[in-house]
């Protein structure tokens, strides 16, 4: 059967003060509807992969302390598959967990692994490409697929694929190689080659070969993840996962498997992606999803700018109004209790400014 994990545990700190701890960026109702409301990227992830795969083959792997918004959240989500790791451990062991468990009851698992970070148009053309992924596995079971995206800078945030040899499947190829978050100089390099897709950081294979992967690549991770499924589904699993998935070293599957599987001649492929896509990890991505004002800002919540443009203005509050005269180019964010305000290039920094208050607060 195939299948589709939906990797929802991180953490968004570069959306501060919007995305906490406590309800990351996943987990907010920041995509606008059509018909002037607003839902979760979640949500825009469990649709998506709902055009390909049935809804109880559609799993969603997050950190415990989620458990509880992601069922209110995805009403569709069948309780047995919802996978919940005890403590964040990066995405090669989520991918692992999930892998483990979905194989745990199918054996034969086609797998599709893709984030909650995303906005994707159109869904039909993404629903296109992951069918041609999974069909790769049909001539290439031992193949690690990942969707890739035609770059559009030298972003340093992303993993690089490198097209290589075809594989008789159109919009196919192998990697010759798999870079992740290069330096700038490195992206540009790659860029003028012509010959590099952005990973999506979506990935199709089969349960038992991105395990055997890890097995490869990662031995104390599978050992552990082995030692989790061979208990019994229930309260001794949860007991060894418990004990267990925390120790696990934490680090992502880019880094991980897919670097390193790379350089194994035909391992990993890459299915093209054609599609306009969003990875929102950063105050002016997610300006692209809100409204415009008419005057080149983009606003969210009762705001009003008066002389001022390219500014991103988000008040959480329906009561609260935020006033900009005279601004040009900053993200200004009001929560309950926070205010945030910085120039939009300076947007990447957020990250380290939340580490700063985390250590003064
Ligand atoms: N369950 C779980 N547990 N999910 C996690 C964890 C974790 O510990 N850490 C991250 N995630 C989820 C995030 O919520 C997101 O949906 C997805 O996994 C990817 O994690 P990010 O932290 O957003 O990764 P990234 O954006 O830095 O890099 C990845 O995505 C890029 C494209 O968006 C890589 O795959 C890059 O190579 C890729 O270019
Ligand atoms: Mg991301």
């Amino acid at each position: 059967m195939r299948h589709a994990v939906i990797m929802a545990g991180g953490s968004g700190t570069r959306l501060w003060p919007l995305s906490r701890a406590g309800r990351p960026k996943q987990l907010l109702d920041v995509v606008a509807d059509a018909g002037g409301g607003a839902h979760s990227l979640l949500t825009e992830a469990f649709v998506r992969v709902r055009a390909v795969v049935p809804a109880d083959c559609v799993w969603v792997c997050t950190a415990a302390r989620y458990a509880d918004q992601v069922r209110a959240d995805l009403p569709e989500l069948s309780a047995d598959r919802l996978v919940l790791e005890p403590e964040p451990r990066d995405t090669a062991n989520a991918v692992g967990l999930a892998a483990a468990l979905v194989a745990d009851v199918d054996p034969d698992a086609e797998l599709a692994v893709v984030s909650a970070d995303h906005v994707i148009r159109p869904v039909e053309r993404f629903a296109h490409t992951l069918r041609t992924a999974f069909d790769a596995l049909a001539t290439r079971p031992r193949a690690l697929v990942t969707l890739g995206i035609t770059p559009t800078s030298p972003a340093t945030g992303f993993g690089y694929v490198r097209r290589g040899a075809a594989t008789g499947l159109a919009g196919v190829a192998e990697a010759a190689a798999f870079r992740e978050k290069p330096d700038r100089t490195t992206a540009e390099g790659y860029l003028a080659t012509g010959e590099y897709l952005w990973n999506s950081g979506m990935f199709v294979w089969r349960a038992s070969t991105v395990l055997e992967a890890l097995a490869e690549h990662l031995p104390a991770s599978a050992e552990g993840l082995a030692r989790i499924v061979a208990a019994p589904a229930g309260a001794a699993r949860a007991q060894v996962l418990a004990a267990v998935f925390p120790t696990l070293p934490k680090i992502s599957v880019d880094y991980a498997v897919l670097e390193p599987a790379a350089m194994e001649p035909g391992r990993v492929l890459v299915a093209e992606l054609d599609v306009d896509w969003l990875d929102v990890g950063s105050w002016p991505a997610l300006a692209s999803t809100l409204e415009g004002d008419g005057n080149g800002n983009a606003v969210r919540g009762p705001v009003v700018v008066l002389d001022g443009s390219g500014n991103i203005v988000f008040s959480d509050d329906p009561d609260h109004l935020v006033a900009l005269v005279g601004v040009r180019d900053s993200v200004v964010v009001h929560t309950a209790d926070v205010t945030m305000v910085c120039p939009v290039a300076d947007a990447e920094r957020v990250k380290q400014l939340l580490a700063e208050v985390q250590e003064r607060h």
